[in-house]
């Protein structure tokens, strides 16, 4: 995500999708904190579209809520690999992992509202053999790696 100095800066002011493919976007709020998340108000004007592409991060998760406020008359649809949830109206799904895209807008505007947040990358599980184990040798009052 973008520093929050930057937020603020483009808070509340049309600029352009960073695909440059003819949508705009709109800052709405934004959160940098903890569990740092933004939303945006999305304006896809006819003929715009978003190629397939993901969102990829040095480290993390990331995941984005799609609400479509407007639909527009013809194309316009979200095009997701992998979603999370995918409705008339919703999309959830991870921007980074997922490969996702806009058909091209044809006879009026889309609208949509996209709330994003990033999480920390997910912890790696022990395997359950190596956890018994490591119970096992507890128990027999040794360690792990005895
Ligand atoms: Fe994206």
């Amino acid at each position: 995500m973008i520093e929050f100095r930057k937020y603020l800066h483009q808070w509340l002011r049309w600029k352009k999708g960073r695909e440059n493919t003819g949508y705009e976007q709109l800052l709405l709020f934004i959160n940098p904190f903890v569990i740092p998340f933004n939303c945006w108000l999305l304006r896809f004007p006819a003929g715009s579209h978003i190629p397939p592409h993901r969102d990829t991060l040095r480290s993390g998760r990331h995941f984005r809520l799609n609400v479509i406020v407007k639909r527009s008359p013809s194309g316009g649809e979200f095009v997701c690999a992998n979603p999370i949830l995918q409705t008339r109206r919703l999309n959830f799904f991870r921007s980074d992992l997922s490969t996702h895209s806009v058909t091209p807008v044809v006879g009026g505007s889309r609208y949509v509202i996209s709330i994003g947040w990033l999480l920390p990358p997910e912890r790696k599980r022990r395997k359950k053999s190596t956890l018994n184990r490591a119970t096992k040798a507890r128990s027999q009052g040794r360690s792990e790696t005895s």
